[in-house]
């Protein structure tokens, strides 16, 4: 199936060119216009957006169907101007993320098991002093979220060697990682989790999950990895049981309000390591040929991998 002459309106917030070239590349027939160019009036046309302007959807009419050009789709679903339920919304899947956030969550949980946190603050007071480093089967690490993303985590980490579980809504079977699933077994976890790394969808379901009193559950000294989204976490409690000794640190690449505050005390705070929401950045070329390949896949009357449930969130 062939998507030339088609018209897809883009939007990202930078990097334009990279993507104009990336579509060129995997689908040198379509007729991609970048905002603000509108589509013909009356025509067909689809839409590949991540972060658009206000005032965006209500700018162009009814799409065929809208292409979210990143995992989740939370920020689009809280706009006032999404076209109604019945045009399609798809999210990336993987399209080259789920290797990034495996290396994230890798970095965070090398931090923890070889000290990398302790000798930073023994470095800011010139103190020689070696720690026992953990061997990686001896660290229990959880990934919260086994979806595309999350279970290239799992499997990426139980493939080095560490104690891996994996917690989701629905279940899952993933080779070498011990996967659990329902409320009650999250609690379970916890208590056994030496680094939990979030990977969840920012859903009904999962906003305020780790809460205060799931935080505390974890094991003493547990070190966290925040990469799924800031309206999961308690910040605030996370930041008290930092300062209590429960737990020892934190890897954080996503915040409830994003861009993070410059005179915001979490950005100081010596148990936190802060990133700007760059675990996994979308790439031009392997998104663009996702959205070229779920065009196709509508035009033959299809319904486009990566296509989500607005009521579930993903
Ligand atoms: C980034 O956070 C994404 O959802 O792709």
């Amino acid at each position: 199936m062939t998507v030339d002459k088609l018209v897809l309106c883009l939007s990202v917030p930078d990097g334009i060119h990279e993507w104009l070239e990336a579509f060129h590349r995997m689908a040198p027939g379509l007729d991609v216009r970048p905002w603000p160019a509108r589509p013909d009036e009356g025509g067909r046309f689809y839409v590949a957006a991540w972060n658009p302007p206000d005032g965006f959807f209500s700018r162009l009419g009814r799409p065929r169907a809208v292409f979210v050009l990143g995992a989740g789709i939370d920020r689009f679903l809280k706009r006032g101007d999404l076209p109604p339920a019945d045009v399609p919304l798809v999210r990336l899947l993987d399209a080259g993320m789920a290797r990034q956030m495996a290396d994230y969550a890798l970095a965070g949980v090398l931090r923890f098991q070889r000290n990398l946190d302790l000798y930073e603050e023994q470095q800011r007071q010139g103190l020689w002093r070696p720690q026992p480093a953990r061997s990686a089967d001896g660290l229990r690490v959880t990934v919260l979220g086994l979806g595309r993303i999350g279970s290239v985590v799992a499997s990426t980490l139980a493939g080095l060697g560490y104690q891996v579980s994996g917690w989701n809504r629905g279940g899952a079977l993933i080779p070498g990682v011990s996967c659990r699933s329902g409320m009650e077994a999250l609690d379970a976890l916890l208590a056994e989790t030496d680094v939990l790394i979030n990977v969840l969808p920012s859903t009904p379901a999962t906003r305020g999950l780790l809460d205060r009193r799931r935080l505390s559950l974890l094991a003493p000294g547990a070190g966290l990895v925040n990469c799924g989204r800031g309206d999961q976490m308690d910040l605030d409690a996370l930041v008290s049981l930092l300062d209590a000794g429960h737990l020892r640190g934190a890897l954080l690449d996503v915040f409830p309000t994003e861009p993070l505050a410059a005179d915001n005390p979490w950005w100081r705070h010596p148990k936190l390591r802060i990133t700007p929401h760059v675990a996994a950045v979308t790439l031009p070329e392997p998104a663009a040929r996702q959205v070229a390949d779920g065009i196709a896949c509508f035009e033959a009357g299809g319904t486009a991998a990566g296509t989500v449930d607005r009521g579930r969130g993903y």
